[in-house]
């Protein structure tokens, strides 16, 4: 309980998956939440769950504009931003060979330009109040096992979560020279039981067979459920976490370790 209390936290991607788990945990732990995505429908439903703790804002993360304005809507609202969650995403299974540019440009827009103007947008509004007392600014880009190990059929979106990984680096090591106490951490999950790896799921001829060959390369046996990376989440926006920046959070069940 209260683990963030009195932080305003905006999470793009938050229609859906881990998102979605996201934001009801930090609401849990006492964080003021912005939800944002392309998904209206979906996004008003979550914010309306956490009812006065929520704000839903439509939000292509691809748009400079739309940056700038949900940005503004998080300071309108609840009068600062302390946490950014940087979920919203798009998967892609293609090999150098078959994905297309137009593809492979889809991916890297979301996945990549969503996260770096995310960044950008992010930190001047949050380094307003993360120099208070008591307070302490956090952005977690979500990438995935997908940024720190090659897949022969994942060429767009290896190069887009490693950017982020990278790029996490290099916001972490701006805000902290320049003194904002801004941490910025990536998120690195494998197969998270969620509407983007279900869907894969659920299209394949056979089902039950995809989804015991996911579970047989996680040596722990088993795919994820959102809440083993919310809670990961929760702990990088606050302040436990304070000594923690530039850090890759790998959540995956064994696989790197092998
Ligand atoms: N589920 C997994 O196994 C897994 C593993 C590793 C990493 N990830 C990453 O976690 C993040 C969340 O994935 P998820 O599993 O919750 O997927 P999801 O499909 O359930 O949710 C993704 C959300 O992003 C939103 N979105 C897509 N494009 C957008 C855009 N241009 N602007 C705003 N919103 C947009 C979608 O509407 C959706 O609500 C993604 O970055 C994904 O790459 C997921």
């Amino acid at each position: 309980m209260d683990r963030v209390k009195g932080k305003v936290a905006l999470i793009t991607g938050g229609a859906s998956g881990l998102g979605r788990q996201a934001a009801r945990r930090l609401a849990e732990e006492g964080a003021l939440v912005v939800v944002t995505d392309l998904n209206e429908v979906g996004g008003a439903a979550v914010a309306e769950e956490l009812g006065d703790s929520g704000l839903f804002v439509a939000h292509d993360v691809t748009k400079e504009t739309d940056w700038v304005r949900v940005v503004q809507a998080s300071l309108d609202q609840f009068g600062r931003l302390d946490v950014l969650v940087n979920s919203a995403g798009v998967g892609n299974m293609n090999t150098v060979e078959d994905c297309s540019l137009e593809e492979w440009k889809h991916v890297m827009s979301v996945n990549g330009d969503g996260v770096f103007l995310g960044c950008k947008h992010g930190i001047g509004a949050i380094k307003r109040t993360s120099t208070e007392p008591g307070a302490g600014g956090s952005i977690v880009n979500i990438s995935s096992v997908a940024g720190l190990i090659g897949g022969h059929n994942l060429a767009s979106y290896n190069a887009s979560k490693g950017a982020v990984r990278l790029l996490t680096k290099s916001v972490a090591l701006h805000c902290a020279r320049q003194g904002y106490n801004i941490r910025c951490n990536s998120v690195h999950p494998t197969f998270i039981d969620t509407p983007m790896v279900r869907s894969m799921i659920d299209n394949a001829d056979d089902p039950a067979r995809v989804e015991q060959k996911l579970a047989r390369q996680v040596p722990i046996g088993h795919i994820g459920e959102p809440d083993d990376i919310a809670w990961g989440i929760v702990y990088l926006a606050s302040n436990e976490s304070k000594f923690m920046t530039g850090a890759e959070f790998v959540v995956d069940g064994g696989i790197t370790a092998m």
